[in-house]
């Protein structure tokens, strides 16, 4: 049972930033990496097609024999977390938009919560917010645009650069204290934002803290892998398009 993979999906290529993440913490264990580039964008899917998908990813997921399943998108926690724990028999790990170490890291000042339409609006991250709010002033910002260019293969460049410039447009790039990375696409973007914002622009993502919390699950239910050797990633992609999964791999690796 240990030595089982663990499962970590995404509609694309961005929870490939998280597995990268997972990967450092835990080299010794297997995975499969399931991005959905079919089904791109999660962002502008219901609730209900959603929860569809996915459940179509996780029964995969227990059809190929995994441990536990990473959710490693922010759309997908939002909308099907609690679904995936009532369904499923093995450890669920979701990811969030990272507020609360941005608030507590970066406290007075503006936030920007950069993610995508679902995410912002579903009740997961409005009850998040609502904690905060006190706190600090939060700035929703919409980027679906940026899941398009990471999923096209853009890492940098003047396509990305002007895509960011615009999420920007009418607030004061001095004001903000720190931006929230709440999609795992965009994980990808951060030397891009960071030359459109400022080297010291402070990005917080939600990728380190998905992984300790993995590692802390398994560790805690005696499910870590007791391999000596470095493990493997199989990565499938549900797009006829076989690029694909050859950009995974280039992605995994930078
Ligand atoms: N990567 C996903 C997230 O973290 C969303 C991308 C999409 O819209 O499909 O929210």
């Amino acid at each position: 049972m240990k030595n089982l993979p663990i499962g970590v999906f995404d509609s694309g290529m961005g929870g490939i930033s998280v597995l990268k993440e997972i990967k450092k913490l835990m080299p010794n264990e297997d995975y499969i990496y399931y991005g959905d580039s079919k089904n791109i964008p999660y962002g502008k899917k219901t609730k209900d097609e959603l929860e569809k998908i996915c459940i179509d990813i996780g029964d995969y997921f227990v059809y190929r024999g995994v441990k536990s399943i990473v959710i490693a998108c922010n759309t997908a926690t939002s909308a099907v977390v609690d679904k995936f724990r009532n369904r499923y028999n093995i450890p669920i790990i979701g990811i969030e938009p990272a507020l609360k170490p941005a608030v507590e890291t970066y406290g007075s000042g503006k936030i920007v919560v950069l993610a995508t339409e679902v995410t912002l609006k579903e009740e997961k991250f409005n009850s998040l917010m609502d904690k905060y709010k006190n706190e600090a002033e939060i700035i929703k910002v919409p980027a679906p645009r940026l899941v398009t260019i990471v999923e096209n293969g853009i890492t940098k460049g003047i396509e990305a650069e002007e895509a960011i410039k615009n999420l920007f447009e009418g607030i004061n790039i001095n004001e903000i204290s720190s931006v929230v990375l709440g999609c795992t696409h965009y994980i990808f973007l951060k030397d891009a934002i960071k030359k459109v914002l400022g080297e010291n622009i402070n990005l917080v993502d939600g990728g380190f803290g998905t992984a300790h919390n993995l590692k802390n699950i398994l560790s805690s239910i005696d499910m870590l892998s007791d391999n000596d050797t470095d493990g493997c990633v199989e990565i499938v992609n549900s797009s006829e398009d076989e690029s694909k999964i050859g950009l995974s791999y280039k992605l995994l690796n930078i």
